[in-house]
């Protein structure tokens, strides 16, 4: 969480930190700072707030300067404050920094430092850095940072400048992602992503854990902590500006649903060979034999990635008959799980820096397990600590709630089933065919559904006066009601519980009257559990409930028992949670817009959960 960017240059690189800010604000946004070094001095404006308060300030009182650092907080040491706020400085203002992570030790080297007279203007953890270079600094900016980071446990993604060599930037990273854009005119921008610096170049240079960069007007190097000097290739950002502007929808989240039918293309485009009946995965192709053979597979993710790993389970074990166990990524990292060197694992991750998935990842692959990848995020840290994986190239996703990602993700997932259940022996050639044709068909199902919009966001204003929701689906769509609520909740701040249609007599039926309505996926009618659910629609009833059902187009039917009906096309189960979600989508959106809420930037989340 927390955004950094960086810049070094010929220009006043003010307005740039800035605009970089804006962009990385999806990382955090309850307080922003800037620092420059002018005139051998170090200056600095902060505030607590948003990035625009940073801006307004910054237009009354303008800082200039060609060596720039500037920070966006999502607080985790010290309640968000002007106090709070980075850049931090050492007691001398001759060091300053910006810093996105934890520094774990922070209690004990903070206690060293006040005893020798250092002086604390924050409750950071972050503070301890500025202190430490202030304390160690023999002249030598880079070796001090060097010496300090060893001393340092935790993670850090940071930028430090100084008064005392002012044509100088370093910046070092440790599990907190940063990267290096490289500009044609020589100037250097640092950020914790390439969305801050792809309008002024798309040439970038990963770091990774451990080392620092060192960058001078016109010349980059990058060091290891103990000096040795790393050659590292440049990248190229796949993406371009376009991706990451609201392209005139009012937020990111509603573009980024409304991007589905494009987002779905292009996780299945050049992976559906129908001519030949068969899926291509190129990204794993040296070890679909090894996984099609494998007794047992474990996905292991957060959050909305947690719920396309839980669909992955019933379209592995459904259609491939392979074993498979879903973890939630910050319970299995410290859980004494065994770890079994027979076993794939996947890793499932939008951003490719969820602190706790890369941990389990690290935990996998240090007892000598093989660990894969289903990753949107090009050259994030988890796509390049992964054996193998599956793109998703769904873009970058910028609002808070995921959308595109996840159907993205099932898209993937789903093919990935496919090739196995052929590897595997348990599925015809009839079968494939059909089941192909049905992802193939899934982009413009979804557009059929987005022209629905304004009925789902009638719908929508008309429940925004309740504050508790109960979302229930069985098989493929259980975890299609957990991504409903989940949805609800993030961005609306509505309570909202998902559950498995049949666990709802186990206790949550008590809750039922007419102030908690439940929205149930009721689609799957020539499935055996559809008749169950709808014992469950009518149980919901005769308390008094108000029922919204997910019911597939021509189901008639079912008006008679639910109090709302968004209709979806038909279309297989086994793909049903990538339609299914869509209405649960966009009600939660229409929702949280008429309650007023923060859509992009819903309180108290940030989009990439870089710590733990
Ligand atoms: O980037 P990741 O997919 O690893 O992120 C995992 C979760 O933090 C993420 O899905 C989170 O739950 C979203 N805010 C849900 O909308």
């Amino acid at each position: 969480m927390c955004g950094i960017v960086g810049y070094i240059g010929k220009d006043d690189g003010t307005e740039i930190c800035l605009k970089g800010l804006k962009r990385l604000e999806y990382r955090g946004y309850d307080s922003a700072g800037m620092a420059v070094v002018d005139n051998q001095e170090i200056k600095s404006i902060k505030v607590k707030g948003r990035v625009a308060a940073l801006e307004e300030k910054q237009k009354n009182n303008p800082l200039k300067g060609s060596l720039v650092i500037a920070h966006t907080r999502w607080a985790t040491h010290g309640v968000p404050s002007e106090e709070n706020a980075h850049p931090h400085f050492d007691c001398h203002k001759q060091f300053a920094i910006v810093h996105n992570g934890i520094i774990e030790n922070y209690a004990s080297l903070k206690r060293w430092l006040e005893e020798k007279g250092h002086k604390f203007t924050s409750q950071t953890d972050t503070e301890v850095i500025p202190h430490l270079i202030e304390d160690y600094y023999e002249g030598d900016l880079v070796a001090t940072v060097q010496k300090v980071l060893s001393l340092v446990e935790g993670t850090y993604g940071l930028a430090i400048i100084s008064a005392k060599e002012p044509d100088k930037m370093v910046a070092a990273r440790c599990g907190s992602p940063l990267i290096l854009g490289i500009c044609d005119n020589g100037d250097y921008i640092v950020a914790s992503d390439p969305t801050a610096v792809v309008e002024y170049t798309r040439k970038v240079v990963y770091l990774n854990d451990r080392e620092v960069v060192v960058l001078n007007h016109g010349s980059y190097q990058i060091f290891t902590l103990d000096n040795k000097e790393v050659e590292r290739e440049t990248s190229e950002i796949a993406w371009d500006l376009a991706q990451i502007e609201k392209g005139g929808f009012p937020h990111f989240m509603l573009k980024e649903i409304f991007n589905q039918p494009d987002t779905v293309s292009n996780a299945m485009r050049g992976r559906i060979i129908l001519s030949e009946n068969r899926v291509k995965l190129g990204g794993l192709i040296d070890y679909l034999d090894s996984l099609a053979k494998s007794e047992r597979i474990v996905f292991v993710a957060c959050g909305t990635s947690w719920h396309a790993g839980l669909i992955a389970e019933y379209l592995f074990e459904n259609l491939a008959s392979l074993p498979t166990e879903v973890e939630y990524a910050s319970e299995f990292r410290y859980k004494g799980s065994i770890v079994n060197t027979d076993t794939p694992y996947f890793v499932i991750s939008q951003s490719g820096e969820t602190a706790d998935t890369l941990e389990s990842l690290r935990k996998v692959k240090s007892a000598g397990g093989k660990v894969f990848g289903i990753v949107n995020v090009v050259g994030s840290t988890i796509a390049r600590e992964t054996d193998a994986g599956i793109y998703l190239h769904a873009g970058p996703e910028i609002g808070v709630a995921s959308t595109k990602a996840f159907t993205s993700q099932v898209t993937v997932l789903s093919l990935l089933a496919l090739y196995l259940a052929k590897a595997r022996g348990k599925m015809s050639d009839e079968d494939m065919q059909a089941r192909l044709n049905s992802v193939l068909a899934l982009p413009k199902i979804i557009e059929k559904i987005l022209k629905n919009a304004d009925s789902i966001k009638n719908i929508a204003e008309r429940y925004i006066k309740y504050n508790n929701f109960l979302y229930l689906g069985r098989g493929y769509n259980f975890p299609v009601a957990l991504e409903g609520a989940l949805k609800l909740k993030e961005i609306s701040y509505i309570h909202a519980e998902g559950y498995p249609a049949a666990e709802m007599k186990h206790g949550p039926i008590a809750l039922i009257d007419q102030n908690m309505p439940v929205v149930v996926v009721a689609t799957d009618t020539e499935d055996i559990i559809y008749q169950k659910v709808m014992s469950n629609i009518e149980e919901v009833r005769a308390r008094g409930g108000n029922i919204i059902a997910i019911a597939t187009e021509g189901n008639e039917d079912i008006k008679n028992f639910a109090t709302e009906v968004i209709y979806v096309p038909k279309t297989a189960g086994f793909i049903s949670p990538i339609v299914n979600v869509i209405p649960l989508q966009l009600l939660s959106y229409y929702m949280a817009a008429a309650r007023g809420c923060d859509i992009d930037k819903p309180r108290n989340l940030a989009k990439s959960v870089t710590v733990e």
